[in-house]
């Protein structure tokens, strides 16, 4: 029969992969708390509505990269591509902004998207993430990047590059809309399928088109197209990242995937992830997207950064710790008639707060202690025969290669005693 593998686009993460991504995500949580952002967790399948009218009907994800399928009762569920709408719907939805103006909340979890596989793109991915909600300042658009950057200095990656744009207000977007009409429309049968069809149905896709990027070049700038208050905005926002100490380059024709935003956009890069894979994470302010999903006009601002392409960088300047050791101490017996004592010597060593693995199978002794070498353990722990009989035990320290008999009632301090000493 054949094997069975992990479907297209998905991957095992493994236990020293996993050890890298629990690093990854404990840095996360910790600074984003430091802000004063709480966690949050939101279902994985979502109404389909959600991202059609969050999102945007005329995005690729929308059109070409939702995992959407019927429950049995007819109603159409998507996996979640993003998670923005998701904890727009949560917070919003359960009156939290009422309380306190802006919740401020930070998640992590798995997101689909059916894009072509690649390394760093996958159908199943890793975001984490944060949104601010509830308030319109640009000191909060500046805020979120400040986590996002203190976070990359929690794990050691430097060289990160950050793009920041504005896209300005409804009634911008509108003018800007016209003046990309009027240049794009004479060149309409030059343009592929999906930007003919988005010039009519929502010209700013245009810009993020990879095939017709030659003709990105000459478009009208959205700047131009922005009123004072907007530019003001934008204005503020690089004026606190600069206060911040936090590069910003402006690109004007950063508009980003997904259509709720309004105001400050911006994506991280990293010169690692050579074109192919995109961004490193990016974001931006959201403020019409609340009332879009039917609930009272809210605005907010957030970003998520992606757990594999971010480890793919730190992986590749050497900032992952190693992998910890699965345990410290290995507890074994000589002989099968002495695993029940070793299994409660295991127990008392545990108990008193160290890592233990039990090994009672059926080999010999130097089998069982080169096994501990492979797991990484600094202690064995031998009961034989004699010790059962003694009430005791053998501690042998592994890189001290020296050994001790130890009384049971003494065995759990030595066994601390000789971790403390040897870290
Ligand atoms: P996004 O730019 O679509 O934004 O995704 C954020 C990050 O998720 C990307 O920069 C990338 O690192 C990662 N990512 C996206 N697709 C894939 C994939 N197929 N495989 C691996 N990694 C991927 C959002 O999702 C918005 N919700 C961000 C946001 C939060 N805006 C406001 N608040």
């Amino acid at each position: 029969m054949p094997q069975i593998a992990a479907p297209r686009g998905t991957r095992d993460i493994l236990p020293d992969e996993f050890a890298a991504r629990r690093w990854l995500l404990d840095a996360h949580s910790a600074v984003a708390e430091s802000f004063g952002y709480r966690g949050i967790e939101t279902p994985i399948i979502e109404s389909s509505e959600l991202f059609s009218r969050g999102v945007g009907t005329d995005t690729d994800i929308v059109e070409k990269q939702m995992f959407t399928f019927d429950d049995r009762g007819g109603r159409s569920l998507t996996l979640r591509p993003e998670g923005t709408a998701g904890s727009l719907r949560a917070v919003v939805g359960a009156h939290l902004d009422q309380e306190i103006r802006p919740v401020r909340v930070h998640y992590a979890g798995p997101f689909f998207r059916a894009e072509r596989p690649q390394a760093g793109r996958q159908h199943q991915f890793t975001q984490v993430g944060i949104e601010c909600i509830g308030e319109s300042s640009p000191a909060l658009d500046a805020e979120i990047i400040e986590v996002a950057w203190q976070f990359y200095k929690a794990l050691g990656i430097t060289g990160i590059q950050l793009q920041v744009n504005s896209l300005g207000s409804a009634s911008d977007r509108v003018r800007y809309r016209a003046a990309l009409v009027a240049y794009y429309t004479p060149l309409e049968a030059s343009l592929c399928d999906d930007c003919r069809r988005r010039l009519h149905t929502n010209p700013l896709r245009l810009l993020d088109c990879k095939r017709d990027a030659r003709f990105v070049e000459g478009a009208p700038l959205l700047w131009d197209s922005l009123d004072r208050p907007s530019r003001d905005h934008f204005t503020a926002v690089l004026r606190d990242l600069e206060a911040a100490g936090i590069e910003a380059i402006r690109n004007d024709r950063l508009v980003r995937g997904l259509d709720y935003y309004s105001d400050t956009v911006f994506e991280f890069w990293h010169d690692v992830l050579q074109g192919a894979q995109g961004s490193l994470g990016g974001g931006g302010r959201y403020d019409g997207l609340a009332e879009l999903l039917g609930f009272p006009a809210t605005p907010a601002t957030g970003y998520a950064l992606g757990v594999e392409r971010t480890l793919m960088v730190a992986r590749a300047l050497g900032t992952i710790p190693q992998a910890p050791a699965a345990a410290d101490v290995l507890v074994c017996s000589v002989e099968p008639a002495e695993a029940d004592a070793a299994a409660g010597i295991a127990r008392l060593i545990r108990a008193a707060g160290t890592r233990t693995v039990l090994d009672v199978a059926e080999r010999r002794l130097d089998r069982k202690l080169r096994g501990a070498g492979r797991i990484g353990t600094r202690v064995a722990v031998i009961v034989g025969e004699n010790e059962v009989a003694g009430d005791s035990a053998v501690v042998r320290d592994l890189d001290g290669h020296s050994q001790q008999t130890v009384p049971i009632a003494e065995l759990a301090a030595t066994v601390t005693r000789i971790l403390g000493g040897a870290s």
